[in-house]
């Protein structure tokens, strides 16, 4: 029989401030919801304000964080564990020093050794402790979702790869050039993603126009690895700025 999805909710707000104050009302009806709250946040640009916003209601004591764990949704391979640019170093600085979330609350991606036998550990030990309640994702310019290039499906799990020209090239505004990005990662995979509690998309930016269409409206498949949040098991929320959804 085929499993039937629900539809995700796509809220079309004015700006990146209102996506932003928008997202952390969404993040905080989860994690102040009763018992132990795992989450998934996506480092890079679109939810810097998210965060930020967290962050400052945190300080006025209007974010309570102690009831959350985080998993790393991905992490280049191949540079020091404590290098600043570093994604985990990312989001320490953006997401677990802000909101006081202790590092030991933290299940970081492996980087080294057998990756895929680590990667599978990973995803093993995830799913003993019950998965990931709530996903705060990006969407690249490229349709992947962590580092889930194009092509990935929908059953595809936390692995090593190679990351793509067309990431190598948006992420090369980090690192100085593209000569200087990491080209192979390590990322959540899609069935894990997908198995979780909710999804939160955070789209911003007229660049995106044309790929948050390609995933919403376009055909489900792995040439667009986001299309398959229609797919996902739990509820799916696209936060999407009015640039982002009218490309102007
Ligand atoms: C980041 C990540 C990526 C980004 C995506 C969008 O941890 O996994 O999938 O979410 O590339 O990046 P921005 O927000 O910088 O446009």
């Amino acid at each position: 029989m085929a499993e039937s999805h629900v539809e995700p909710t796509i809220e079309v707000v004015d700006d990146p401030a209102s996506l932003a104050r928008a997202a952390a009302d969404a993040i905080a009806r989860v994690v102040h919801a009763e018992g132990p709250v795992t989450i998934v946040p996506a480092t890079g640009e679109t939810p810097v304000d998210t965060y930020a916003e967290l962050a400052d209601r945190h300080a006025r004591g209007a974010f309570d964080a102690s009831a959350v764990s985080v998993v790393q949704l991905d992490e280049y391979v191949g540079i020091e564990r404590e290098d600043r640019r570093t994604l985990f170093g990312w989001m320490d600085r953006t997401v677990l020093t802000p909101l006081g979330i202790d590092a030991r609350r933290v299940a970081r991606l492996p980087t080294d050794g057998d990756l895929v036998a680590a990667c599978a550990a990973f995803d093993a030990a995830l799913a003993e402790r019950g998965g990931i309640d709530l996903a705060i994702l990006g969407l690249g310019a490229n349709g992947h979702l962590g580092f889930n290039e194009p092509p990935s499906d929908a059953a595809s799990v936390t692995r090593p790869v190679q990351l793509t020209p067309a990431t190598i090239a948006a992420n090369a505004r980090y690192w100085g050039s593209e000569n200087e990005v990491p080209t192979r990662a390590v990322t959540l995979g899609l069935s894990t993603l997908l198995e979780a509690g909710e999804i939160l998309l955070l789209v911003s930016g007229e660049a995106k126009h044309e790929i948050v269409r390609r995933a919403l409206e376009g055909p489900v498949g792995e040439d667009v690895p986001a299309s398959f949040v229609r797919e996902a098991r739990g509820s799916v929320t696209v936060l999407v700025d009015r640039a982002a959804w009218d490309g102007q």
